[in-house]
């Protein structure tokens, strides 16, 4: 029975956040500049946090400055759009990241728009979503997308012509991976909990990108023999005996019989997600500070 290349993740990230490093060296010795990253967390989400200190400390490895601001549960959205508003006019910080999701008294929109978009690492921002939808200037991407679209790239170079399959229309995933799958000349489908028939529209794709966060929704009867899979998923489910473990959106098991390349969970597009911040938030500060002599891992 065929196996599916695994496509590495981790040493896929481990590369990008050696080439960032280097870069913001380069940037410290050349104009004695350390790019600056502030997380802001608002509440005690243990999940948020993990994911907020990863960031933190991917940050700190890759040379920069780290700024965190931990808020409480019931912080007003005036109080975060006042502390943003202070982070976007402190040239020490360079990117700012909104972890999400906020509480509920606070709207996120308003939030992600207050942000300065030469600041927005997590390229959410509608000016910077604008920038992707319209194929122009230098807008930050969101991180997730641009890293399943490297990781695609790495494993299937030319993406003209594939037929590519997003499953989830979300604002962090599904959304902007069409936009930049349309870029590489790809056909694109969104789906979505609404669409009929969705495992005999997975048997068409080249391409599919799982990004509703079903655990192990996609089954292997649902891939096209050969299709390269990308597992955005990543859910906490039992494990028996008061265990548990994570899984993505697709029966890895079972799909990695079928694929011909395939994402594993955890190791595959996690790692990515944080390299690319890293990655974002040097761009960020290349631009806001007019550098251009600093070599951007970017080859897209
Ligand atoms: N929560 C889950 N993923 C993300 C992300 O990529 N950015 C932010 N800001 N919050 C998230």
């Amino acid at each position: 029975m065929s196996s599916a290349k695994i496509i590495d993740g981790k040493e896929a990230a481990a590369r990008l956040k050696l080439s960032v490093a280097t870069a913001v060296s380069q940037l410290k010795q050349k104009h004695g500049i350390v790019p600056g990253l502030a997380t802001v967390l608002v509440g005690d989400d243990p999940a948020s946090q993990v994911y907020v200190k990863s960031k933190q400390k991917a940050a700190i490895d890759a040379g920069m400055h780290s700024y965190q601001r931990d808020l409480p549960m019931e912080t007003s959205e005036a109080d975060l759009l006042t502390m943003i508003a202070e982070l976007n006019a402190d040239p020490a910080v360079n990117g700012i990241l909104v972890q999400l999701p906020v509480p509920q008294q606070i709207d996120s929109f308003k939030i992600i728009t207050a942000i300065s978009s030469l600041k927005d690492v997590d390229g959410l921002n509608p000016k910077s979503v604008g920038c992707l939808v319209a194929g122009g200037g230098d807008a930050l991407v969101s991180c997730t997308p641009l890293g399943c679209l490297m990781l695609l790239k790495d494993a299937l170079g030319d993406l003209t012509g594939k037929r590519a399959l997003i499953m989830g229309r979300s604002n962090l995933v599904g959304k902007p991976m069409a936009h930049l799958l349309l870029q590489e000349n790809c056909t694109v489908t969104v789906a979505h909990s609404r669409t009929v028939d969705l495992p005999g529209l997975c048997r068409t794709a080249d391409v599919v990108i799982a990004a509703m966060g079903q655990a192990e929704m996609v089954r292997g009867d649902w891939i096209k023999p050969g299709a390269t899979v990308i597992d955005v998923g990543i859910i906490r489910v039992p494990a028996g005996k008061g265990k548990t473990r994570l899984v993505g959106d697709v029966n890895y098991h079972e799909a990695v019989k079928v694929a011909g390349s395939i994402t594993p969970v955890p190791g595959g597009v996690g790692p990515m997600t944080i390299a690319c911040l890293m990655l974002n938030t040097l761009r960020a500060c290349c631009t806001q500070k007019d550098i251009t002599d600093v070599s951007l891992p970017l080859n897209l």
